[in-house]
């Protein structure tokens, strides 16, 4: 049965207003940094993580900001404006937890993209896939006592703003395709299934590095598999089913009529089906 809602005026308002509204006003530098001990400090700086995050970051805060700036639909680019403002936040936010707890990483100098459609995409299906795995291990880190907990507090807002981030991309790639005229549409969708598959292969093609480099260093490993790696002992398959209960959780809240994603979470479930994990 056709969605009526999907890609129509309605739709739009709907998104973009649940993203504005629900945007947190913080300032990073005025968080209430917790003082650590040397072990729970030791401990944070060991995660194999904050290179590529603060990278990773540091470049999507770029593209957003791109994206926004040269957006015309007002009410699109408010939205995406709020977006680029919380991915700067997050830059900002890891630079400084870096900072605070002794953890040595350069301080990248982002470039702006080329296609800033074509990484607005791929930023977003990005997103959709490391998100799922970070629902699962944040609710591990804070379970098992990982994370001090005042450090869980502060970074749970972070969390569900990625959750937001990821809702608001599934939404705008159908809402975009939508408006497209049809001419154009095969194009727009190509590009969307390159980015997915992009996605996929470069993770495919990491925790396959990361097999090989589990007797070695595990240099090879995509970021998210070293997180992993360093802070869960759940077999994959418990690991999975984690992932899906926080994924559903994160995104249950808000409006119905809005499409969630659902890629990476059928892949996911999938993999458990198989009763092999
Ligand atoms: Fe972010
Ligand atoms: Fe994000």
């Amino acid at each position: 049965m056709a969605n009526s809602f999907i890609g129509s005026p309605e739709h739009k308002e709907v998104l973009c207003r649940f993203f504005v509204d629900s945007h947190l006003p913080y300032k990073p530098a005025e968080m209430p940094w917790p003082d650590l001990n040397e072990s729970e400090r030791a401990r944070l700086a060991a995660l194999p993580v904050w290179n590529e995050a603060v990278k990773i970051e540091s470049e999507t805060a770029l593209a957003v900001q791109v994206m926004a700036r040269d957006e015309r639909d007002p009410v699109l680019k408010e939205a995406i404006t709020v977006q680029g403002y919380e991915e700067g936040r997050h830059a900002e936010l890891l630079w400084l937890l870096t900072q605070r707890y002794g953890i040595d990483v350069p301080r990248p100098a982002p470039i702006e993209p080329k296609d800033k459609e074509w990484a607005f995409m791929r930023i977003g299906y990005s997103e959709c896939f490391d998100s799922f795995f970070a629902f699962g291990l944040f609710a591990v880190a804070r379970d098992s006592g990982f994370f001090p907990p005042a450090l869980v507090k502060m970074f749970e807002p972070v969390v569900q703003e990625e959750a937001r981030h990821i809702l608001f991309h599934a939404n705008w790639i159908a809402y975009t395709q939508s408006q497209l005229p049809f001419t154009q549409r095969p194009s727009f969708m190509f590009r969307r299934a390159l980015a997915a598959y992009l996605m996929v292969a470069r993770r495919v093609q990491s925790a396959l590095k990361a097999k090989k480099a589990a007797e070695a260093d595990g240099n090879q490993m995509d970021f998210t598999m070293k997180a992993y790696a360093s802070i869960t002992e759940l077999t994959p398959g418990d690991f999975l089913r984690l992932c899906l209960k926080e994924n559903e959780r994160r995104l249950g809240g808000y409006d119905e009529r809005l499409l969630r994603p659902t890629f990476v979470p059928s892949i996911a479930r999938a993999a458990v089906a198989t009763g092999r994990l």
